[in-house]
C-alpha cells in the first residue's frame, strides 16, 4: 500500500522545499550572523584577524585534568550510557564543592542533576516550564540562549533592563506587579554575560522575595562564578536564605576547568525543579560521556589551582586591554568577573557600525551590543579569549584605529 502524505510538501522547481518549523522563525540572530559573513568575508580577502568575539575559552584544561581523561577514555567499561543522572559520585562531588565554595548544602540524589554543558539545562529548563503564551522576564541585554530557549518553548518575552546606573542589576521595582504576576519564570545571570557585572547577597535576597511575592522560578545562571579578579569571589544565588524554595542555579564545568568542548555542566536547587527537568531530559538525551563526568569529579575535587592559574591569566589580559584602551582614550569598566569587558562605544557611532569598522579597517572583531539585546546599543563586548601577545598586537590595532577616527 502507497501511504498518503496528509501534509504535502511544497513542491519548487522540482524539488521538494522541507519548509522548517515556524518556531524556528523568532530565532533570528541578525547581528551575529551579519558579524559573522563580515568576518568570513574578510578572511576571504586575506584580512589578518583578530577575534576577541567569542566566548569560547582559549586556554587548555589542567594536564592532571587531560590525564584523568585519557585514561578514563581508555577503561573499556565507560562506554556505556550514563543516563540523565549521570554518575552517583559526580552528583556527590558536585554538593561538596558547593558545601566547601558556597556554604550551601544539597542532596546529591535530589537537588544536583549534570548536563552537557550548563547550556542544556538552559535550554531546556524552558521547555521543562513554559506553555504557549506563557511569559518569562529576561534580562536585556542578556546571553540570546534565555530568550531562544524561552522562544522555542513557545513562550514570551518580557525584557528586563539591565541599566548602566543600575550596576546592570534588574530594578526589581520597576516591574509591572501585573506582568511578575503573570510571568512563570525569571533569569539572572551573574557575574554576566555580556556587561561583566557582578551581585551581592542582597541583590540576592531581593530577588527571593520577589520571586516569593509574585510565585516565580529564578533560574540563576552562574557560568562565570569561578572566574573573578582581585580576591574577589561571587556568590551563589542558593546562599540568599529561602532561595532553594524559589530557584535554581546552573553551573559551567566547561568553562570553569577550560573543558569547554567536552560539554559538561551542572545545575542544583530546587528538587521538584530538579526532579522535572530530569524528566524532560530523560526523554530526550542518554547522559554525559562517562570519561568527562569522571574528569570533571576530579577537577571538582583536586584541581582548584587551576581556576587560580586561570584567573591570574585572565585579570592580565584584562589589565592590559583596559591600559592599552585608556592609552589612546578609549575608557572602559574595569570587569571584576567574567571573560568580557564591556566597553562604551567611544565613536558617537551605533555600536554595529562601530564594530564592523573595527573590523573592516583594523581587523579586531568584537560584538555589538546590540546583538545582547536593545538595551545592549552604545556598548561592545570584548572577550578576552586571546593570550597577552596577541591581546598586545589588539591594543595596538585599537589604539591605531582610534587615532584615525580623532
Ligand atoms: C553566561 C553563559 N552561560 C552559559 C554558557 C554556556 O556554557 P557551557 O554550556 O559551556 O557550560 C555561556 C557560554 O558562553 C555563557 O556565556
Amino acid at each position: 500500500m502507497v501511504c498518503q502524505r496528509t501534509v504535502p510538501m511544497t513542491h519548487k522547481n522540482g524539488v521538494y522545499d522541507m519548509l522548517p518549523s515556524k518556531r524556528l522563525e523568532g530565532l533570528g540572530a541578525s547581528v551575529f550572523t551579519e558579524m559573522d559573513n563580515l568576518k568570513r568575508e574578510l578572511e576571504r580577502a586575506g584580512k589578518s584577524l583578530i577575534n576577541l568575539s567569542i566566548g569560547s575559552p582559549d586556554r587548555a584544561p589542567a594536564h592532571e585534568i587531560r590525564n584523568v581523561l585519557s585514561k578514563a577514555v581508555l577503561d573499556d567499561d565507560q562506554y556505556g550510557y550514563t543516563l540523565t543522572r549521570g554518575t552517583d559520585d559526580f552528583r556527590k562531588v558536585c554538593a561538596e564543592w558547593y558545601q566547601e565554595r558556597f556554604g550551601v548544602t544539597l542532596n546529591p540524589e535530589t537537588e544536583v542533576l549534570p548536563l552537557m554543558g550548563s547550556q542544556d539545562g538552559l535550554a531546556h529548563v524552558f521547555l521543562a516550564y513554559i506553555d504557549s503564551g506563557d511569559l518569562a522576564l529576561i534580562p536585556d541585554p542578556g546571553y540570546p540562549i534565555y530568550t531562544a530557549g524561552l522562544l522555542l518553548a513557545g513562550g514570551e518575552k518580557v525584557a528586563i533592563p539591565l541599566l548602566e546606573e543600575n550596576g546592570f542589576l534588574p530594578d526589581l521595582k520597576q516591574i509591572d506587579p501585573n506582568i511578575a504576576r503573570k510571568a512563570k519564570l525569571m533569569f539572572l545571570n551573574y557575574p554576566n554575560n555580556p556587561t561583566a557585572a557582578v551581585a551581592n547577597l542582597e541583590f540576592f535576597d531581593e530577588v527571593v522575595e520577589f520571586a516569593k511575592e509574585y510565585d516565580l522560578l529564578i533560574c540563576h545562571d552562574a557560568a562565570y562564578s569561578e572566574l573573578a579578579f582581585e580576591g574577589f569571589k561571587p556568590v551563589s544565588f542558593l546562599q540568599a536564605g529561602g532561595a532553594k524554595e524559589v530557584g535554581i542555579e546552573f553551573h559551567s564545568v566547561s568553562k570553569t576547568y577550560n573543558l569547554a568542548g567536552a560539554r559538561l555542566g551542572f545545575v542544583v536547587g530546587n528538587a521538584d525543579v530538579i526532579g522535572t527537568l530530569s524528566q524532560l531530559k530523560s526523554n530526550i538525551d542518554y547522559g554525559v560521556f562517562a570519561p568527562v563526568l569522571t574528569a570533571g569529579a576530579y577537577a571538582l575535587r583536586n584541581a582548584q589551582g587551576s581556576i587560580e592559574e586561570n584567573k591570574s591569566a585572565y585579570q592580565r589580559r584584562r589589565d592590559l586591554l583596559i591600559e592599552g584602551c585608556a592609552s589612546a582614550g578609549w575608557k572602559m569598566p574595569i570587569p571584576q568577573g567574567s571573560m568580557f569587558i564591556w566597553a562604551p562605544v567611544p565613536t558617537g557611532q551605533s555600536s554595529v557600525s562601530f564594530a564592523m569598522d573595527l573590523a573592516r579597517e583594523v581587523g579586531v572583531i568584537v560584538v555589538p551590543g546590540i546583538a545582547f539585546g536593545e538595551h545592549g546599543e552604545g556598548f561592545v563586548r570584548i572577550a578576552m579569549v586571546q593570550d597577552e601577545g596577541v591581546l598586545q598586537e589588539a591594543v595596538q590595532r585599537i589604539q591605531q584605529f582610534l587615532k584615525h577616527c580623532r
